[in-house]
């Protein structure tokens, strides 16, 4: 059980958490409803915040369709030791450099959850590689907004237990 959840360094930002969202995201509830859902990004951020106070995190909810952006962001989570939920989006499949930065955090002993509304690996081939899954801490797919809760909770656990360690 320990095993599973084996973060490195016990040693996070206090009480937060960072969730990025990647490139068209910021469409949901207009994208795709029958996929993703008909609730929008806002709604996303309050779930999130919502979800992050029963656990006692605060939490700042992001989306970006720049790449450069998402790195960044990782970068950032690396140097301010916050552990992050990613749903990388349509980078998942292709990213190579979302990829090199997301290591820096799992790296880093910070947990980082991937997150997808859907189930990728039941829908078009190309869904079915993730260049983030093999580095990530955790996957989560196909359980929509809910998803996120799975992520934070996960993260709360994980930084409970590296606290016990
Ligand atoms: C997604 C799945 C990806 O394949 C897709 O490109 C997305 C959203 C999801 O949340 O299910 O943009 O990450």
């Amino acid at each position: 059980m320990t095993q599973a959840i084996q973060t490195g360094t016990a040693h996070f930002a206090a009480n937060k958490i960072v969730v990025v969202n990647g490139p068209n995201l910021g469409r949901l509830g207009v994208r795709e409803p029958d996929v993703y859902g008909h609730q929008d990004l806002k709604q996303l951020r309050q779930l999130c915040v919502a979800w992050a106070k029963e656990y006692g995190f605060e939490v700042d909810v992001r989306q970006s369709d720049d790449e450069a952006e998402v790195i960044g962001w990782m970068h950032q989570a690396v140097d301010r030791r916050t552990p992050v939920v990613l749903n990388p989006a349509a980078f998942t499949h292709y990213s190579y450099g979302l990829r090199d930065a997301a290591v820096q955090v799992t790296d880093a002993g910070l947990p980082l959850m991937e997150v997808h509304i859907s189930n990728p690996a039941g829908r078009e081939s190309f869904r079915r590689l993730s260049v983030i899954s093999p580095i990530a801490t955790g996957t989560i797919t196909g359980m929509g907004f809910y998803g996120y809760k799975l992520a934070i909770e996960s993260i709360a656990v994980l930084i409970q237990a590296s606290q016990q360690a």
